[in-house]
């Protein structure tokens, strides 16, 4: 959720730590900070954004050959100078920086209280940070590298951390337990960081570390142990990132950059996957495990927020095609509930950033049962790719804006080809239907395109509905998750109350909500369904309920009984979700910067929650 950044070398070591968390404030923003050793230590740090941070050292210009810096999503202390990263310890020699929570923080401070150390800050990592200055001044470890070593040991929770010390000023050290970092290896430099992102402009080779692993980081080397001390090899990964795709491209926001890029990022999600000529379907990595999930019992799929809503469609997928019972949980909820898994199941988890805590502690828990646990990541080498058994990745390419938007449609692509390729295997899926499912994933990227060009309508349409307080959104079957995801995207980047819902349970409830104020968006594109929905648009509009429909371009009933229509390509039922969600996520857009709310870093929200 925050964003660690370290660098030793010859290059200016405050610039390059400051250019690395803006590249990482997609991952936390309400504070920013930096520290430097170059004779002493110093300390530059505060509430805000990286840029407040970026003010700071214009009038207070500090440099340093290494150093360490921090981009804070608050868990323990609310968002201020004092609680932001780096900490001190009481003798200002050792600075921390830490993503993760320390659970047992409360009973380490008291015993450090009572042997004398006082605490500036309300959070958890001043007192790893006073506990390894303990331990350090009272002998009880060999040197600085062994109180370290101990600290951790006496800690409960989660964390990626990156230490200096004044009396070993050319040495950072790091370590890993739930929360990533990555070494970047460059020429007589070395970067540290939280993910990819700050070092791809430096060097392409990353050495990624594991659960309950460390590294002594110097300027032209580094080693990695465990930290019970035990020295590990370590393989040097090539990054495949590119500077381009973590910039904007001349669009004003991320969010508005990755929704236009969806027509290529279908296409790079479907690429090499697909073959038109024999109809069939070909995922790499899938093909070690394909008997055994031919033969599951039922596939579990765990999830969270925008993940799990593609989760939901991949439900009626599976169902539909490879006739396969499927349960959708949230990851959160799963791992709490000492879950029925076996070995006769697979759990499929799906997640953008590979580091969702919930989704890779759902991971574990089903692995630990003995169930066959696959992934769907966005991210390349993350560590829910690397702790899955098996998986596919999406090819996205990065998502930095918080809303989720390729990251949704490139996930509800890779779960149309596992249930195309699973119903085909087990013998359940027609060939004619089959074949024309696939030739129609590759017209998909066409279609988003169409879509793409409606986006003016959309713009002024957001215009008229900018400051409605409530929205509620309505689908059914495959669109019903899509409903899900369009009130869940209004809400976290514009802040209006929204709710998606079956059609259907509108009558239980949430119709009595229904007057002339509130929007309603009807999502009106599967066939199967299309009678049904007319009757719920009638009863929203007999209450005087404004209605905005998504409806395919021949659905003329629809399109009279709304007051706004935006008109997509008509496409298999099964794949209408990835047409459905574009129009939605450009009405979020719009009204949100109608709003003047910062699109790409909402309030509160971080893009990869690494914590529970
Ligand atoms: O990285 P993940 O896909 O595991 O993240 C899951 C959710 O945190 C994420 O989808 C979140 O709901 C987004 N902000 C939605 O836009």
């Amino acid at each position: 959720m925050c964003g660690i950044v370290g660098y030793i070398g010859d290059q200016n070591t405050s610039e390059i730590l400051v250019n690395g968390l803006k590249r990482l404030e997609y991952r936390g923003y309400d504070s920013a900070g930096l520290a430097l050793i170059n004779g002493k230590l110093d300390i530059i740090k505060g509430k805000g954004k990286v840029a407040s941070l970026e003010k700071k050292l214009k009038k207070q210009s500090i440099e340093g050959w290494l150093g360490i810096a921090h981009t804070r999503w608050a868990t323990h202390g609310e968002p201020n100078d004092i609680n932001s990263h780096p900490h001190l310890s009481q003798s200002g020699k050792i600075a921390v920086v830490h993503n993760g929570i320390i659970e047992n923080y409360n009973s380490l401070k008291k015993q450090l209280a009572s042997k004398g150390r006082t605490f500036q800050s309300e959070t958890d990592t001043e007192v790893l940070t006073q506990l390894i200055e303990e331990i350090h001044e009272n002998g009880n470890a060999p040197d600085f590298e062994g109180a370290l070593q101990l600290a951790l040991k006496q800690v409960v929770g989660t964390y990626g951390i990156a230490v200096i010390n004044l009396d070993e000023p050319g040495r950072i050290y790091v370590a890993r337990k739930g929360s990533p970092l990555l070494l970047g290896i460059g020429e007589n430099e070395m970067f540290i960081a939280s993910d990819a992102s700050p070092i791809v402009e430096h060097t392409k080779k990353v050495v990624y570390l594991e659960d309950g692993e460390m590294a002594v980081v110097t300027k032209n080397d580094y080693q990695v142990k465990t930290i019970d001390d035990v020295d590990l090899t370590k393989e040097i990964h090539e990054l495949a990132l590119s500077l381009d795709a973590i910039e904007k491209a001349g669009y004003p926001h991320f969010m508005l950059k990755e929704i236009f890029e969806q027509p290529r990022s279908v296409a790079d999600c479907l690429r090499g996957r697909i073959r038109t000529d024999s109809h069939t379907i070909q995922l790499g990595g899938l093909v070690d495990v394909m008997d055994r999930l031919v033969e599951a019992r039922r596939i579990v799929i765990a999830a969270c927020g925008t993940s799990w809503h593609s989760g939901l469609v991949g439900e009626y997928m599976f169902e539909e095609l490879a006739k396969l019972p499927v349960e959708v949980e949230y990851a959160s909820e799963f791992r709490y509930r000492d879950p029925l898994i076996g070995e006769d199941d697979v759990l499929l988890v799906i997640s953008q950033s590979g580091e969702t805590a919930d989704t890779l502690a759902a991971l574990r828990e089903a692995k630990k049962k003995g169930a066959l646990v696959l992934g769907i990541c966005n991210v390349v080498g993350s560590t829910i790719a690397r702790e899955t058994d098996a998986g596919v990745y999406t090819h996205a390419g990065p998502e930095i804006g918080v809303a989720s938007t390729k990251a949704f449609t490139a996930q509800v692509v890779v779960l149309a080809m596992i249930a195309i390729a699973l119903g085909q295997r087990r013998g359940v899926l027609e060939d004619e239907y089959a074949g024309r499912l696939i030739d129609e994933l590759n017209r998909l990227p066409d279609k988003i395109d169409k879509i793409l060009e409606q986006s003016e309508v959309i713009k002024k349409m957001a215009k008229l509905f900018t400051y409605a307080p409530n929205f509620l959104y309505l689908g059914r079957s495959y669109n019903f998750p899509v409903a899900l995801e369009g009130a869940l995207k209004l809400k976290e980047i514009s802040y209006i109350h929204a709710e998606g819902y079956p059609a259907a349970e509108m009558k239980h409830g949430p119709i009595a909500l229904i007057d002339e104020m509130m929007p309603v968006v009807v999502i009106a594109a599967t066939d199967h369904t299309n009678d049904k929905m007319i009757s719920n648009i009638e009863e929203v509009k007999a209450r005087k309920g404004r209605i905005v429909s998504v409806t395919n371009d021949e659905n003329h009933e629809v399109k009279e009984l709304s007051e706004f229509f935006i008109s997509i390509p008509s496409t298999e039922d099964c794949f209408s979700p990835l047409l459905t969600v574009i129009p939605l996520q450009l009405l979020s857009y719009y009204i949100a910067v109608n709003r003047g709310c910062n699109v790409d870093q909402p309030r509160n929200l971080a893009k990869s929650v690494t914590v529970e």
